[in-house]
């Protein structure tokens, strides 16, 4: 049999996109952030004390494109971009469905997520400004491992929050920062004030996002050459995820793939926003049927069980206040090994898309998440980071549909990242000891 030509399409490196997509250009109205002291419309000088300029004019922009530096450009090369988009015949096979599976493969660079994205964009912007030191939070340990990485390509240092639990569970991934230069705290810690109160009231917890995102702000509000990094949430990380769906859209045309659904697990917005918003711009104008489906963990069901409303983005509300679905600001999920699901609220932008009815969410239990997970490294050859696995269950779930209904739909989704450092959960899956978060 030859092989089919729309297994594994591919962009030259000059298919790297020249800008990114700034769906808050289309979206309509949207709530701004508010300063918490005052309740009014957050203003560029309360962002000062933690991000750079350029980060906070992007923060705010409604311009439909932004260029991509050329340096941003360059180095995306060595993150394998563009990424490609991949057949899952052999999933199809297995599943018995006439449903096309593809999906965008954000694990095949060195990093192994999607996170070097904006990691890449925002160190060379904090380097262009000055700053010698980066801080964040980091849940699974893919977003810290992205940014320990590129604070190198720009002289900068590292320092990153990793969540308690991800840290006691994952020490590869701490070697992994350490091996790239970063310095690694397992949080809440005594490194700060938050976290010394957290300890000290909590001294069991296994941490959470925003208790890392607290720490890491604490840490650059108290020094000006000291910037904080954001993984997800914030416009400005949606926006430099757009490569991966404007990419995406290209691959199609090249493939005459006509997508019935796209789907990204959510835990933040980031790859899911990404993915999507390039084609949600497309949807907006009228040119696709596609539905969008948010992938989230039940551990921390923002979209389908939050409320939509004004709430900090990290623990301790020293982040302006956003509109979006939350779980409330003091939400700890349970310790699934989706680490980087374990966030209480969920991007406003992605939010906005799901209060307008754009897109829709479906939450998963870590065991569905895992089973689907192996059968899909059991088919394609490739173990799905435990994140990814909400995408892939989706997916699986709609294809078995589609089976029921003998129809042949076109599924398109993003895997965010591989798993090969997250084998102890897969580990617990197969040896039968895996805990539900409803459990
Ligand atoms: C592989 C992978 N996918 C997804 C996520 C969730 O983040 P986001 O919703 O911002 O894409 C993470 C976060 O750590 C991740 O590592």
């Amino acid at each position: 049999m030859a092989i089919p030509k729309d297994i594994r399409i591919n962009l030259p490196p000059e298919g790297i996109p020249k800008k990114w997509y700034n769906l808050a250009a289309d979206i309509g109205h949207l709530e701004p952030p508010l300063n918490p002291g005052t309740m009014k419309p957050a203003e560029p000088t309360d962002f000062e004390a933690i991000f750079c300029k350029e980060i906070i004019r992007q923060e705010a922009s409604t311009e439909r494109f932004i260029d991509i530096p050329e340096e941003v450009r360059d180095n995306l090369v060595y993150l394998n971009r563009p990424a490609p988009l991949q057949r899952a015949y052999r999933l199809e096979k297995y599943l018995k469905t006439p449903a096309k599976i593809y999906y965008k493969r954000e694990d095949m660079g060195p990093l192994g997520s999607h996170k070097g994205n904006t990691a890449l964009a925002q160190a060379y912007y904090n380097a262009e400004a000055g700053i010698h030191t980066l801080t964040t939070e980091t849940g699974a340990g893919q977003w810290g491992t992205a940014l320990a990485m590129v604070s190198n390509l720009f002289d900068i240092n590292c320092t990153v929050f990793m969540v308690r639990g991800s840290y006691e569970q994952k020490p590869m991934r701490k070697t992994l920062m350490q091996t790239y230069g970063a310095t690694v705290y397992a949080s809440p810690s005594p490194q700060t004030e938050f976290g010394k109160k957290v300890l000290k009231e909590h001294p069991e917890t296994t941490g959470s996002l925003g208790i890392a995102i607290s720490e890491a702000c604490e840490m650059a509000a108290k020094d000006p050459n000291i910037a904080y990094s954001l993984g997800s949430v914030l416009n400005h990380v949606m926006l430099h995820q757009t490569v991966i769906g404007i990419e995406t859209i290209e691959q199609m045309k090249i493939g005459e793939i006509k997508p019935d659904y796209m789907i990204a697990c959510a835990g933040g917005g980031s790859n899911f926003g990404g993915f999507i918003f390039p084609m949600l711009g497309e949807k907006i104008k009228g040119k696709t049927d596609c539905k969008f489906i948010a992938a989230e963990s039940k551990a921390a069901p923002s979209l389908t069980e939050g409320e939509f409303k004004y709430d900090f983005g990290d623990t301790a509300g020293f982040t302006p206040l956003l509109m979006m679905y939350t779980l409330g600001q003091e939400f700890i999920p349970k310790g699934i090994h989706a680490g980087g699901l374990r966030y209480h609220g969920m991007a406003p932008l992605v939010s906005a898309a799901m209060d307008k009815g754009l897109i829709t969410a479906q939450a998963y239990d870590q065991i569905e998440t895992f089973e689907t997970g192996v059968a899909f490294a059991r088919t394609e050859g490739l173990v799905p980071a435990p994140e990814s696995c909400h995408a892939v269950k989706a997916a699986v779930d709609l294809a078995l549909e589609c089976k029921r209904t003998k129809e042949e739909k076109t599924i398109v989704f993003c895997m965010s990242g591989h798993g090969m450092l997250d084998l102890y959960g897969y580990g617990q899956y197969l040896d039968g000891t895996m805990q539900d978060s409803s459990a």
